[in-house]
């Protein structure tokens, strides 16, 4: 016999988004909180810079939309990036009161109201980063997984990865989940659920992204009919440290905002040729001057200058940055550090209002999967976080005054009757393979018009073998991320076909203008709601 639950709301994710959600509703309810692996398994525990917040006493909330404004490439919803910014200090207040220990500024250690130290990142105009050394998102996990564990109304369910929601087609009712331990998927019903599974940055090569990043929620919410937009936009981190024998490491942009340069191997300090902001303008920007100066040159990486720094600053501030670079053999407070972009993350995802709502009623989506308008064409260095948090607390409001006190106890169970053991597991591995390198090579920094249509033929035929398997064996973790990062890949490639201008992340150089008018890409699911009630995968 199968396990089946029931709770009042089901939160799939354990990252900033789904914790923060947890611990804003209130305990009356009964709340399920899933993650595939273990509860910091996403990229929250990785986070370096630290998060961005209006605190600093020269700086207001119509700076910080601005900087986020002109970040965006002219794609931001401004509503969205006010509604952020104006909660920004309430969430410092918040984290703090969860006990995540912020650094502190240093020069005034006998005040009785120290104030946070605050650094630098690219696009920001003023310092405005809060963090704790090169380790926020770690020292936020702890805290807030440490709360979590206290909250009796809260079961954490780990190694369980959702497989599909349940809905009727007029609302959720739950999800499919295969327990990744026993191969067995469980049936859990919930009125309300909301998806917090973090970006889709493992459909490229190289990426600063956990294994995790496999957009997991935006296929479950396109399956489930629900919109997405923006999905072309995905954001190359320009500094990951270069190893070729090594797995890529991104190396926070906080390094740029305290003085690092960019080189060539020549020792010319390039930036400064491509924009007035040199190392600290917005992301994009970097990123693809870093990708023009390597293809120009032949080149298998660029360097990034901190020698200017003590080695005594470096280990207060970077103490990670230093470990892992110090690993490799490389002493960052003498020498430069080899840099390359990476894939870092997913700018659009599930179209959501200022709650969360998506367009299947009951179904909310926060954190990197959800597009709130905020990231526009550009996501700002430190503002993801910061989302994170205020569409958690903003949805766990809407989740208490709007929630259906319905249980679902007789969804149908899942049936894999008509499907075997896989023999060819190799398919996965080289599917997995074949999708990350063409994402890499063809969806990159820059973009062509041939590449895309070639990336969207390919994807078609490792789409439809992908289904093929899905369709004829038991599913396992790997086989369900793959099955969703394939229909992830696709509907980027859609999106960036469907954009006739180059734009932020997305450049194109079959159309290498801005135009005018701005208007984001939307992706609509051809079966509307109605027609899309989620069955076990042999009723379709
Ligand atoms: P995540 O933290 O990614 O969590 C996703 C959760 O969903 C995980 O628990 C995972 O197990 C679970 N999950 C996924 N799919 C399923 C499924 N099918 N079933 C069950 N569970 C599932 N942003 C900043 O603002 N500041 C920074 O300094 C910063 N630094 C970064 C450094 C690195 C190296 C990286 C990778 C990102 C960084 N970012 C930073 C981005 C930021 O960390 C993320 O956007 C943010 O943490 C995402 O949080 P989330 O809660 O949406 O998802
Ligand atoms: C970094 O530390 O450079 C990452 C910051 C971010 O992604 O916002």
């Amino acid at each position: 016999m199968l396990e089946t639950k029931q709770f009042d709301v089901l939160i799939v994710g354990s990252g900033a988004a789904g914790l923060s959600l947890a611990l804003q509703l209130p305990d009356s309810l009964s709340i399920g909180l899933l993650s595939k692996a273990g509860v910091h398994s996403g990229s929250t525990a990785w986070a370096q810079g630290g998060m961005a917040a209006v605190l600093h006493e020269r700086d207001t909330v119509d700076s910080h939309v601005n900087d986020t404004l002109q970040a965006g490439a002219g794609l931001c919803h401004e509503d969205a990036v006010r509604f952020t910014v104006e909660q920004s200090t309430d969430v410092v207040n918040w984290l703090v009161d969860q006990g995540v220990d912020f650094d502190l500024r240093n020069d005034q250690p006998d005040d009785e109201f120290q104030e946070f130290h605050l650094t630098m990142e690219g696009g920001h105009s003023i310092r405005r980063i809060l963090h704790a050394a090169d380790q926020t998102g770690s020292a936020i996990s702890k805290a807030l997984n440490q709360r979590i564990a206290k909250c009796e109304n809260v079961e954490i369910l780990t190694d369980k990865c959702v497989v599909d929601l349940i809905s009727d087609g007029n609302r959720v009712q739950g999800a499919y989940v295969l327990n990744t331990t026993t191969g067995y998927v469980e049936t859990i019903g919930a009125a309300t659920v909301a998806l917090a599974t973090g970006g889709a940055s493992k459909a490229y090569l190289y990426t600063s992204n956990p294994d995790g990043a496999t957009g997991d929620g935006i296929a479950l919410a396109w399956r489930a009919g629900c919109r997405v937009a923006n999905l072309e936009f995905n954001q190359f981190h320009p500094t990951c440290l270069y190893d070729p024998k090594a797995r890529t490491f991104l190396l926070t942009e906080a390094l740029r905002g305290e003085g690092a340069t960019l080189h060539l191997p020549n020792g010319e300090r390039f930036m400064p040729r491509f924009d007035p902001r040199a190392e600290l303008a917005p992301r994009d920007i970097v990123a693809r001057a870093i990708d023009y100066e390597m293809k120009r040159l032949g080149l298998d990486c660029v360097y990034l200058d901190v020698t200017h720094k003590s080695r005594e600053e470096i280990e207060a501030h970077f103490p990670t940055v230093q470990a892992r670079c110090q690993a490799l053999g490389i002493d960052m407070a003498v020498e430069r550090i080899p840099v390359v972009p990476a894939a870092h993350y997913t700018c659009g995802g599930v179209i959501v209002d200022q709650f969360g709502a998506t367009d299947l009623p009951g179904l909310y989506v926060i954190g990197e999967t959800a597009c709130t308008g905020l990231h526009g064409a550009n996501r700002m260095a430190s503002n993801s976080l910061l989302e994170c948090f205020v569409y958690a607390l903003s949805a766990a409001k809407h989740i208490k005054n709007n929630r259906l006190q319905q249980k679902y106890n007789n969804l149908p169970r899942w049936d894999d009757s008509r499907v075997r053991v896989s023999d060819e597991a190799i398919v996965i591995k080289h599917s997995w393979q074949a999708l990350r390198r063409l994402m890499w090579d063809y969806v990159g920094i820059v973009r062509t018009n041939r590449r895309l249509k070639r990336a969207a033929n390919h994807l078609k035929v490792l789409e439809q073998e992908v289904d093929d398997y899905y369709s004829s064996f038991t599913i396992t973790k790997e086989l369900l991320e793959l099955r969703n990062l394939t229909l992830v890949s696709r509907l980027m490639v859609e999106c960036a076909r469907e954009r006739k201008e180059s734009r932020g992340l997305h450049y194109n150089s079959d159309y290498p203008d801005t135009l005018k008018a701005s208007a984001d890409s939307v992706l609509v699911p051809v079966n509307s709601r109605s027609q899309l009630t989620v069955l076990p995968r042999y009723s379709r």
